[in-house]
């Protein structure tokens, strides 16, 4: 047989098992995975030997700030900062400025997106205020309808409470799931104020602005809407063992709830480290917390939630600068690391995201496997490689990252999306434009 490309000698990871084989791929599909004929030939042969193949990893929280807030980032410098950081697939959420919030904007967002994106993308809208553009987003193609119950960049005010339940009513009858910024609003406002006046330690501050009793009720006022209407659920960026222990319930109670943490909640803690984000970063005991509920299951997915700004935004006093962190790089080795020391399998790694975002958002198994028929999209790692994580090296327009200078073990060194290389041994391959959209299946 002649292929398109093979990748010999690989470790094949998948979330069950980790196996030698070879991979063939042809029309930017996966054909066979096995042990391949030596008299197999393919235009490309890629020697694998000592790597590990994962599914594409998929970043499915990120903020691309395109259009309209392009100085902070655009299509073109976040997806190649995803693909050098091994991911394959992302997904962009609707805060950009307009607000993607119409099909009409759906489709000139994606427009953007597919002349600059080297990577594949998925696209969120934020739940529109009419039932008809909710089926008219989901034609275009939109993955999933955000709801910002905690105003964040954009300053998104929370859609009111009957509209709220109306549109979700229309989403159980579209099949599509709602995503929830899970922070009350009235609540982050008034305890931020409070917390202004204080002094003491900054990240402690931050966190008790916006404070867990915030997310909680958030979290539960999500489930009660996703219990009475139906609709299946999100949550994203969990921070919190309340948060954790309310979605636990809600899904043994068989409601559809899913939940999604991040890099910077499993890694950093608010007793050290004053990072600005939405929700805050919590103390010791919720990141402890998080990670139970990452090895139990209870949390489903991580992703980077990427949300850049310029370096003079964030170096605004604590109060002033905007909130959000650097992250669709780094998630990979970060998360390459915690498996070097052990807090997690490569198999569970891979589970965590490739193949259940996949699945929470209706794109699997075109995405997040590496079954014959699926999409080439391949992440290879070095498990042994050894970095130093240099802000300044980083590929997004904003040469800020809370981990500058954390030294980490794994890396992604090669990037495929559908058969093509767009990062090829630390190299990128200027495929600017290849990426394209990714729509629930039907
Ligand atoms: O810190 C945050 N930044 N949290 C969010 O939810 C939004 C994000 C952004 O867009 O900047
Ligand atoms: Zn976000």
């Amino acid at each position: 047989m002649h292929y398109d490309l093979i990748l010999r000698n690989g470790t094949i990871v998948t979330p069950k098992e980790s196996f030698k084989a070879d991979i063939a791929v042809k029309n930017g599909k996966i054909v066979q995975t096995g042990s391949l004929e030596n008299s197999c030939t393919a235009d490309d042969v890629y020697d694998a030997a000592g790597m590990y193949i994962l599914p594409g990893i998929i970043d499915a929280h990120v903020h691309f700030r395109d259009p309209g807030l392009t100085e902070k980032e655009d299509f073109e410098t976040g997806s190649i900062a995803a693909a050098f950081g091994g991911i394959t697939t992302l997904a962009d959420m609707p805060n950009t400025a307009p607000v993607t919030s119409t099909a009409l904007r759906f489709n000139e967002k994606a427009g953007i997106a597919k002349e600059k994106s080297c990577v594949d993308f998925a696209l969120f809208a934020l739940l529109p205020n009419e039932s008809a553009e909710i089926e008219a987003l989901k034609k275009a193609g939109a993955l999933g309808f955000k709801v910002f119950l905690g105003t964040s960049t954009g300053d998104i005010a929370p859609p009111s409470q009957h509209v709220l339940f109306e549109q979700m009513k229309a989403c159980a009858e579209a099949g599509v799931r709602v995503g929830f910024h899970a922070e009350t609003s009235a609540l982050n406002s008034y305890f931020t104020s409070q917390c202004m006046k204080k002094t003491g330690s900054p990240g402690l501050l931050l966190s008790e602005a916006r404070p867990v009793f915030s997310e909680a009720l958030a979290i539960q006022t999500a489930i009660c809407y996703a219990q009475y209407s139906g609709a299946k659920i999100h949550i994203h960026h969990v921070t919190s063992l309340d948060g954790v222990r309310l979605i636990d319930e809600a899904k043994q109670k068989g409601i559809s709830v899913t939940a999604e943490t991040c890099p910077h909640y499993l890694l950093l803690n608010a007793e050290k480290y004053a990072h600005k984000v939405y929700p805050p970063i919590r103390g010791e005991e919720h990141r402890k917390a998080l990670w139970k509920a990452v090895n139990d299951g209870v949390i489903d997915m991580i992703a980077s939630d990427h949300a850049p700004h310029t370096k003079q935004e964030k170096e605004l006093p604590v109060w002033e600068a905007p909130a959000g962190l650097c992250g669709t790089e780094t998630f990979v080795p970060l998360m390459l690391n915690e498996v070097n020391m052990g807090r997690l399998s490569l198999n569970d790694f891979v589970r965590l995201a490739s193949e259940t975002p996949a699945k929470i958002w209706g794109i699997y198994p075109k995405k997040g496997n590496l079954l014959s028929g699926a999409d080439a999209d391949l992440t290879v790692v070095d498990m042994n490689k050894k970095e130093k994580i240099d802000k300044e090296k980083l590929h997004s327009k904003s040469k800020t990252s809370p981990y500058d200078g954390m030294k980490v073990q794994g890396k992604p060194i090669t990037t495929i999306v559908r058969g093509k290389f767009i990062i090829r041994d630390g190299r990128f391959t200027e495929n600017k434009g290849f990426g394209s959209l990714v729509s629930p299946e039907p």
